[in-house]
């Protein structure tokens, strides 16, 4: 039988913190990645916009024919609704592995959320937390720079650009007392670093995209869709705009070589 790959998609970098996880948890597995470089970011446009681009890019992944569909992105699994109804195959964002984690790790019951400005404003990991525990406090932060920082290579924990921007966002969480924060857009664990500088080594960080490849495992073994030809997946990787940079970082990011493993591709054409 066919081996199918896993269709993991974020609007630029971000989602690579998904597959640097999948790898760890499914090395069998074979991942397509789309990162729709030519239209990051997706955290300040509308919910009309960012659905529109969330269905084009899973469609780009199912005509690769994937077994299941990852949305790797804080924005899109917040704000575009549920796939699934058009998809045909498992669909999972990032917002209810996140959520299942955080509320298992505080103690105190204060849980702190950051993420763009659309998943901000959706609420949606906060009314997720509250659903089924009414007596937690969720405190929420926009950090719309995040974003731009990460996707220029404003990474490094010592740049002071980049740790005056993480305080100025990070402070009023720390005010609040939260034990647990989550990183509820997947290109903030590139920051980790500095996050944890700043919010201090008794607060948890939960990184969505690790919890999101936790899940997806569950999935595929529920679903009996497991890779099972014993041998070590890989990974092809496309992208709306020029490959160079994203060649360039997403090396640094997933700590290997991804040897000129990037096409460039008209995401226009998946728009049916
Ligand atoms: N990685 C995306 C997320 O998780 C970034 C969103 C953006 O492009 O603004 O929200």
């Amino acid at each position: 039988m066919e081996k199918k790959a896993i269709g993991v998609f974020d609007s630029g970098l971000g989602g690579l913190t998904a597959v640097k996880q999948l790898f760890k948890v499914l090395p069998e597995e074979d991942i397509i990645y789309f990162g729709d470089t030519g239209r990051v970011p997706y955290g300040t446009r509308s919910k009309t916009t960012i659905k529109k681009y969330a269905v084009q890019d899973a469609k780009f992944l199912l005509h690769h024919n994937v077994k299941i569909v990852i949305a790797a992105c804080g924005t899109v699994s917040s704000v575009a609704g549920d796939l699934n109804d058009i998809l045909g195959v498992p669909y999972t964002g990032v917002v209810n592995p996140t959520v299942y984690t955080a509320v298992k790790v505080t103690k105190n019951k204060k849980i702190g959320v950051i993420g763009t400005s659309a998943t901000i404003a959706s609420h949606s990991y906060k009314k997720r937390i509250l659903e089924e525990h009414s007596d937690f406090q969720v405190f929420e932060q926009a950090c719309p720079l995040f974003v731009p920082l990460v996707e220029n290579g404003y990474v490094d924990k010592d740049d002071p650009i980049v740790h005056l921007t993480v305080e100025r966002y990070l402070n009023p969480l720390i005010k609040e007392g939260v034990d647990t924060l989550i990183m509820g857009c997947t290109h903030y664990p590139i920051l980790r670093e500095t996050l944890q500088d700043v919010m201090g080594n008794n607060v948890t960080l939960i990184d969505s995209g690790m919890e999101t490849a936790y899940y997806a495992k569950k999935v595929l073994k529920r679903e009996g869709l497991l890779a099972q030809d014993g041998k070590k997946g890989n990974c092809r990787f496309y992208v709306s705009d020029t490959p160079d940079n994203f060649e360039k970082v997403a090396e640094v990011f997933l700590g290997q070589n991804i040897d000129r493993a990037v096409h460039q591709i008209n995401i226009e054409d998946y728009a049916k």
